[in-house]
Formats: C-alpha cells, structure tokens, sequence
C-alpha cells in the first residue's frame, strides 16, 4: 500500500467562531436572550483557577432588573450580524473552503419553546449561507454553542429538564428543513462535555436551583437528555438533508501522567476516560462500561427513559470533531505546581512545554497524540474544528500588526496533524479558532486574541470595528494555497 502524504485534496480548510461571540445585536429583530447574553467580562483579579463562569439564579434576576452594573460583551460581539458581508469576503480572501459559525437559537427561537420559528432569525442565516456560497465556502453548523434560550433556563432549568429535548429537536427540524440546500456539516452540540464543567455554559442550568443535588448529579442527567437530542438530531438531518454528515464535537482534554508510577498512569487513564466518554456515546452509540463503575462510586443516577438506549444506539454520529488547545498533566506524586485553563481542573504543570499568557500548556504534539487515539478507537473521520492561540495583540504605528507567536503556534499545530494524517489518520479538516477576533468564552474579553483579521475594539465595547489583517492573514492564506505544504 502507498503511503499517505499529506492533507486530502478536498481537505476543508477555514476557521470556526459561535453566535454569541461574534454576532452582537442580541436584541435586534426579534432575538430573545441567551444564556450567553448574561456572562459579565471578568477583570483579571476576580478570575479563578477556572475561568469559565457559572452564573446564578439570583444574578440572572439581578441582571434583568438592571440591578448591575456588569458589562456584557457577548451581546455586542464584533458586530457580525452587521458586518458578515464584509467579514466573508476576508474569509474567501484567505480561500476558505469550509467557514464554522453557530446558529444562535434563541434568534429562531427566542423562549425556546415557542410553537412558531422567528422569521427573521431564519432570514439572518439564509443570508449568511447564501453570501458562503457566492464563494463556495462551505458552511458548519452548530446548533447550540453555549446558546440556551435564556427563557429555557428561567423556566425548566435547562437540560436539566428532559423536556428541553423536544425544543431542541424542533429547532433541530426547522433549521435543517429550511437550511437543507445550503448546510451539510453539522455539529449537534459544541464541547458536550463541558457541562460537567460547568452546567450553565454547557447546558444553562443554574445548579443553585437544585442545592439537593451534586454538580456532576446535574450535569450527568443533562448530559444524558442532550445525548438523546443529539442522537434524535442526527436521525432527523439523515432524513431532511440528502449527503449530510453530522459530528459530535468534544473540548479534547488530553491527559498525560506525570510521573511512571502505575498510578499515575491509571489516573491519567481515568481522565481521558472521563472526558472521551462523550465521544464514546456519540460514536459507538451506548453508554462505555467503565462510567458504570464511575456513576456507582460517585453517587450518580443517570434516569433513562424506556427506548433511549435504542435511540443512541440507531444514530451515531458520521464523525467526531473536537477542540485541541492543550494537553494536561495529572498525578498522584505528591504537590506539584498547578497550571491554568479555562476547563481544567486538578492539573499541574507539564515541565516540558510553554504556556500562553493565559497559561494554557502548548503542546503540539498532543494534536498527534490525540488524532491517533481518536482513530484507534473510534476509526471514523476526524475534524478538528478547534485550535488557537490567545494573545494580546499589538497594533503599530503604521496599522500593522506582527503575531509571529500565533503563526509559530499554528504551524506546529497543523504540522503535527499532518504527521497524523502520515499516520493513517482520516481527516476531513481544519479550522482555526476565531479567524477574525472575537470575545472570549471564558473571560468575555475582547483582548485575549485569536484573529487572522484584527478587529479595533476593547474590552469594554469602545473602538471603530475596523477590520485590518495581521501577518498571520497571509501566511495562513497560503497554508491554504498549498494544501499545508508550505507551512
Ligand atoms: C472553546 C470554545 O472552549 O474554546 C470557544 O468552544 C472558545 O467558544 C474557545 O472561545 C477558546 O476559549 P477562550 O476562553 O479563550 O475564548
């Protein structure tokens, strides 16, 4: 047999960004609120060890009756909803195939359960897709992208609630019958996992409401209602979409042992255990034996309806998609330095690598290591529709802006993958993360900086929204170019 080269001809090139972090006007024409929409901007001296926020109860109340005086920038964004036209064309400048955005449900839906779609919501995306397809950029769904209806968590507490899955599968059918002609990848929900990280991003519960219950109680139970809508989502595009592919997508925690010690290595095993046990339902369509183990230990009851198991098992997703912006280390080798990220908890720092300014661990080839593991268990096509570098960014006196740190972080990334795909591993795809700047998810901040394109706006919401390149705009348009031979 011939050996593999290098990226597929058809390899999908591009970049990835969600609604609530890029579209701003979170009121305009007809948009209910989401559970993104009440996330403040965290000055750096209030932030944890975990910076993604779980918000209160009485904080959503507090918010609505504008007893704050938070800023909140995921509902002014960088303007998108606005400037998409001007904002795609960047986009096919730098010869995207492929361009990742999410549907902000609660512009379709603005309670969620309402009994008719907003028109004008439809209306937003029809035009986005039609402007992808002027330059034949292929579009990727995803259906929610820590966008509950706020209205949902107000009034059934999320996913929490097993009714929500009916809601979602309404969306679901909408958006796939209206969009059949434009979308054909679509992804179910972004990092399903992270609800166990934190419930109210990944599935706008406010656990505050439930203080009977533990956190991974919670998140299990929902978890288990938005495995079942996944499922239920993916038999509906197999049905309304002719040729559509649908992927689960998980926030890749790849997790190393520090130290030799067996158990340590078990830990290690344990961890990756935990985190891939998403995908491990998504792909193989049941429930993995080890989290009998873990649920039994730990207290948990995941209650399942009659015809569940049945409903996962008939729809596995076509294939796996996932986040890679680090690797973790764990042990059980005495106190050891901890280390940040915006999901990781309980891991220390990993001697061998260098961390971003928000300490995340950079690690290269964790996107091998990863990509390998992903094949090996699973032998479906891989996308990694994830990885990036934040930074701060600084603009010149002539407007130029030189991030060699993001072009040096990109390049050992995407060549990694490319050792990966020597390996045998079968992928569809890449696209960065935040092509153009946009609010982080964990901090809300507009200066942690992931951009091609720079957009002139800070934390606060001031600046002008210009759009101007950074020097990794062209060299990652001829990483396009090529196919990833000139890196
Ligand atoms: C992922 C999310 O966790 O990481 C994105 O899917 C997010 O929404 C990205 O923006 C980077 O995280 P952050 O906190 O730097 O924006």
């Amino acid at each position: 047999t011939k050996a593999i080269e290098g990226f597929k001809p058809d390899f999908l090139w591009g970049g990835a960004t969600a609604a609530n972090q890029v579209e701003g006007a979170f009121d305009e024409d007809g948009k209910g609120l989401s559970t993104a929409d009440m996330v403040p901007f965290i000055p750096k001296s209030k932030r944890g060890m975990n910076m993604a926020m779980d918000v209160t109860a009485d904080y959503i109340e507090d918010v609505l009756a504008g007893k704050t005086e938070d800023v909140f920038p995921k509902r002014f964004g960088v303007n998108f909803y606005h400037t998409y036209k001007e904002d795609i064309a960047l986009f096919a400048e730098l010869g995207f195939k492929v361009f990742r955005l999410s549907i902000n449900w609660s512009r379709i839906f603005p309670n969620g359960d309402d009994a008719q779609p907003n028109e004008a919501g439809l209306e937003f995306y029809e035009n986005v897709f039609k402007e992808l397809k002027k330059y034949n950029i292929e579009p990727l769904v995803t259906l929610s992208h820590y966008e509950t209806p706020l209205a949902l968590t107000r009034k059934y507490n999320g996913w929490y609630s097993r009714e929500v899955i009916d809601f979602y599968t309404n969306y679901a059918k909408t958006v796939f019958t209206r969009y059949k002609d434009y979308v054909k990848y679509w992804l179910t929900f972004n990092e399903i996992n992270v609800i166990t990280h934190s419930p109210y991003t990944g599935g706008g519960i406010l656990i505050d409401k439930l203080p009977e219950k533990t956190s991974d109680q919670i998140a299990y139970q929902a978890a288990h209602h938005q495995f079942v809508a996944s499922a239920l989502a993916t038999k509906l595009a197999h049905e309304i979409i002719p040729d559509v592919q649908v992927g689960c997508m998980l926030a890749r925690m790849q997790t190393y042992p520090v130290t030799n010690h067996p158990d340590d290595i078990l830990k290690a095993q344990e961890h990756n255990d935990l985190n891939l046990f998403f995908t491990d339902v998504h792909a193989k369509g049941e429930y993995p034996a080890y989290m009998d183990r873990y649920f039994a230990e730990n207290n948990i009851v995941v209650n399942k309806e009659e015809g569940d198991d049945e409903i996962l098992k008939n729809h596995p997703v076509d294939f796996i998609s996932f986040s890679y912006y680090m690797s973790i280390s764990v042990t059980t080798q005495g106190n050891q330095e901890k280390t940040e990220g915006n999901l990781v908890e309980g891991a220390v720092k990993n001697q061998y690598l260098e961390s971003s300014d928000w300490g995340w661990q950079i690690d290269p080839k964790g996107l091998r290591v990863t990509l390998r593991d992903f094949h090996n268990r699973y032998n479906k096509p891989l996308f990694v529709v994830e990885n990036g570098l934040g930074a701060y960014d600084k603009v010149e006196e002539d407007g130029s802006i030189h991030d060699p740190y993001r072009i040096d972080y990109l390049r050992k990334h995407i060549e990694q993958m490319k050792e990966a795909v020597k390996d045998g591993v079968d992928l569809m795809g890449y696209t960065a993360w935040g092509p153009i700047d946009l609010v982080s998810f964990s901090t809300s901040e507009m200066s942690k900086r992931y951009g091609f394109i720079y957009v002139d706006q800070d934390d606060e919401g001031n600046g002008t929204l210009k759009r101007s390149k950074k020097d990794s705009f062209n060299w990652y348009k001829n990483v396009i170019a090529t196919n990833g031979e000139e890196l």
